[in-house]
């Protein structure tokens, strides 16, 4: 069975970065704005956040280290950066020690829990102090610039509402220097999708997808829509079987976006829409003048505003009702997003889908799924 990461239940919210301020103990001039002091439940026992194994840097990567802890003020006191991690369409994400971790509650971290109790017992027996620790590693997420405001707090907003979340990867904390925002996550060792999804067989496939579905319910239960889900964005251990859905960037409040739609009309109401429509009108007219029926047509220059609604998502991961524009979208694209998961389980190939636009994508989807001829 999958692992879930469970994290205790804690009546009251637990205080964080109560304890020690880095000014205070050590003298860092920080005019860094922490952008929301959250605090974060354990992660569970999810592991990664510490680790012996040191990376080869590449020199490219090595430089845009540099440049970015020149850039970022006192940065280089509370973290070492280690190497790059990931680079998305919103951020770039490094690996990090956390120098202070000493300074904090950590909640967040279970190895820390577990550690620092093997560290208490052998102080008690062979009187010595605990210091000897190892490195604690981070995720920190520089979010583009070219992000707007909103849409960065968005994204911090709702991860600091699904601290409680099973599965899901907590925000430790965050800061901001000028226009430059990072968000600091417990570093969670994982391995890529393309190394293992061949391999899998039916029983792990079905630890992987209980896993990525529990951080789904868990997402939706907080009225939470992630509208990115992809293998890239749960990150999964398949020697620990455990896996934490990370990347909140483009994830709404269920409703926000909602608007009526005609595919919430019940079906005889729909029905009766079709029958009164102008075109039926103009059929039925020349049908009873016994006159050939027109065939339909379209205005060569239609007046009427396009249809907006969110599109947001991954191409080949999108659920019909994005790619149509549907107004009233709800959790269920997310399950859309995983069962195209599970599809490149069985069928190992991925990506599965992987059309240039919506038009082509539905079309794709259509060939597989539909049951009428077009
Ligand atoms: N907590 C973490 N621990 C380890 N690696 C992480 C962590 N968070 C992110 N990463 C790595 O960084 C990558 C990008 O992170 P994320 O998806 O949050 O950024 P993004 O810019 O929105 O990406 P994209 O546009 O590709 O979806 C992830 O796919 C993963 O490889
Ligand atoms: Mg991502
Ligand atoms: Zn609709």
């Amino acid at each position: 069975m999958a692992t879930t990461l469970r994290r205790p239940h804690y009546p009251v919210p637990v205080p964080v970065h109560e304890d020690l301020d880095p000014r205070r103990s050590d003298g860092v001039d920080d005019e860094t704005d922490e952008v929301d002091d959250v605090g974060v439940r354990p992660l569970g026992d999810s592991g990664g956040t510490v680790s012996d194994e040191e990376e080869e840097v590449e020199d490219a990567v090595a430089e845009d280290i540099a440049r970015f802890e020149a850039s970022f003020r006192n940065i280089t006191q509370r973290y070492r950066l280690i190497n790059r991690i990931g680079e998305g369409t919103f951020s770039t994400v490094y690996k990090a020690e956390d120098l202070l971790y000493d300074h904090y509650q950590n909640e967040w971290d279970l190895d820390g829990d577990k550690e620092n109790i093997d560290n208490i017992s052998s102080s008690t027996l062979k009187q010595t102090s605990s210091r000897v620790q190892k490195p604690r590693y981070v995720a920190i997420k520089k979010i583009y610039i070219t992000s707007s405001p909103l849409r960065i707090l968005n994204e911090l907003e709702l991860l600091h509402d699904l601290r409680n979340s099973l599965n899901v990867c907590p925000l430790i904390t965050a800061f901001r220097h000028h226009d430059q925002v990072i968000a600091v996550l417990p570093y969670f060792q994982h391995q890529d999708f393309r190394e293992y999804y061949r391999d899998f067989t039916v029983d792990e496939t079905r630890v992987y997808m209980h896993s990525l579905f529990t951080a789904l319910s868990s997402v939706h239960e907080a009225g939470i829509i992630h509208r990115d889900i992809k293998p890239t964005n749960f990150l999964y251990s398949p020697s620990k079987q455990r896996g934490v859905l990370v990347d909140f960037g483009l994830a709404e409040r269920e409703g926000t976006d909602y608007h009526h739609c005609t595919c919430c009309v019940e079906i005889p109401d729909r029905q009766r829409k079709i029958q009164t429509s102008v075109y039926a009108t103009t059929v039925n007219a020349a049908f009873q003048a016994g006159q050939p029926v027109p065939k339909p047509t379209y205005p060569n220059n239609d007046q009427r505003s396009s249809r907006r609604a969110n599109r947001a998502g991954t191409r080949g991961f999108r659920a019909p009702e994005v790619l149509l524009k549907c107004t009233a979208q709800n959790s269920l694209i997310d399950v859309w997003s995983c069962g195209i998961i599970l599809l490149t389980f069985i069928s190992k190939r991925f990506p599965f889908f992987h059309s240039a636009d919506d038009i082509d994508a539905f079309i794709e989807l259509c060939c597989i799924f539909g049951k009428k001829r077009m």
